[in-house]
């Protein structure tokens, strides 16, 4: 994997912040976009404490940096140092990214970008269609605001703390008009002629690698397509029981990389076309899974 050959005085400075930060995949995956487009940018990481994201944020714009992206822990903390936001980052209350404007940075949420962009290159589209959502945390939200945005047909969201679950469906149905339905997992796994399923828990990743928030894979009858945010591992459990169903199964790999395509295209007000974004993902996924 290569990064730009040297840095000069017009080399462009972007940078991440998040804490910790030592296994963020942003640097490697902007110096490639970087690389692959022979533009002289070059990201680098930035611990940043909790507490101090102001005075980091203010620090970067006195130092001419071009674009930031946020991280766990910062994705709220930041939008108080922020001189703009864009309304869906608004909507989602969070913001993973940040591109220089005249005054200081305006804050966007290119996850949602991401994750519309990987379903729709593997043609599959959510109008219309009946979504069950898993999950009501920060990722979660997203997704439903992704889906009511979209027009789904019918949105379910499902969680373990089923309140967590009527507070986003409420907060979305008032901005959307929608009439999202909260649910327990047993009330969940009882639907039927459901035809996307989004996975956004952590169930699946580290300690929790061989569970899935499904139990009862009735529900994948007659389901066109299952994506899950998670990519480590590559196949969780709930893409393996998709998978063995010959359901479409997409981990959250591609969702990575198109927001931080878009957080690219949004810095440098360009837009990366397919061809050159497969080239980017084709380079990164080898990278990563060490092909
Ligand atoms: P993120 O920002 O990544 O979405 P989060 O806001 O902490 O993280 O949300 C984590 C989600 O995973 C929540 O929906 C959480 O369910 P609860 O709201 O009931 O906590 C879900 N989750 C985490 N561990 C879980 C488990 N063991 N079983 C079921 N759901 C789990």
């Amino acid at each position: 994997m290569k990064c730009i050959d040297f840095i000069d005085g017009k080399t462009g400075v972007l940078g991440i912040i998040g804490n910790p930060i030592e296994h963020t995949f942003s640097p490697v995956l902007q110096n490639t976009i970087a690389s692959v487009l022979k533009h002289n940018f070059v990201l680098v990481p930035f611990e940043v404490k909790k507490g101090h994201v102001k005075t980091a944020i203010d620090g970067a714009f006195e130092l001419g940096i071009k674009g930031m992206c946020v991280t766990i822990p910062h994705k709220q903390e930041v939008i108080e140092a922020l001189v703009d936001i864009d309304e869906k980052a608004k909507q989602i209350g969070a913001v993973n990214m940040l591109k220089r404007v005249e005054n200081g940075f305006k804050g966007f949420n290119t996850d949602i970008i991401g994750l519309k962009k990987s379903l729709e290159m593997k043609n599959i589209l959510i109008k219309n269609k009946k979504i069950l959502i898993l999950g009501a945390g920060g990722a979660a939200r997203s997704v439903g605001i992704l889906a009511a945005s979209e027009n789904a047909k019918e949105i379910f969201i499902a969680n373990r703390t089923i309140e967590k679950a009527v507070g986003l469906a409420d907060d979305i149905n008032k901005y959307y008009g929608t009439d999202i339905k909260a649910l327990s997992y047993d009330e969940a796994e009882k639907l039927s002629d459901i035809n996307i399923i989004i996975q956004a828990t952590s169930v699946g990743m580290s300690s929790t690698t061989n569970q899935s928030p499904i139990q009862n894979k009735n529900i994948f009858k007659g389901v066109d397509a299952c994506f899950d945010i998670i990519y480590s591992p590559w196949e969780t459990e709930f893409l393996k029981s998709a998978a063995a169903m010959g359901i479409t199964a997409i981990n959250g790999f591609d969702m990575l990389i198109y927001q931080g395509i878009a957080g690219y295209e949004i810095w440098n007000d360009i837009k990366i076309e397919n061809n050159i974004a497969e080239e980017i993902k084709y380079n990164l996924t080898h990278y990563y899974r060490n092909l």
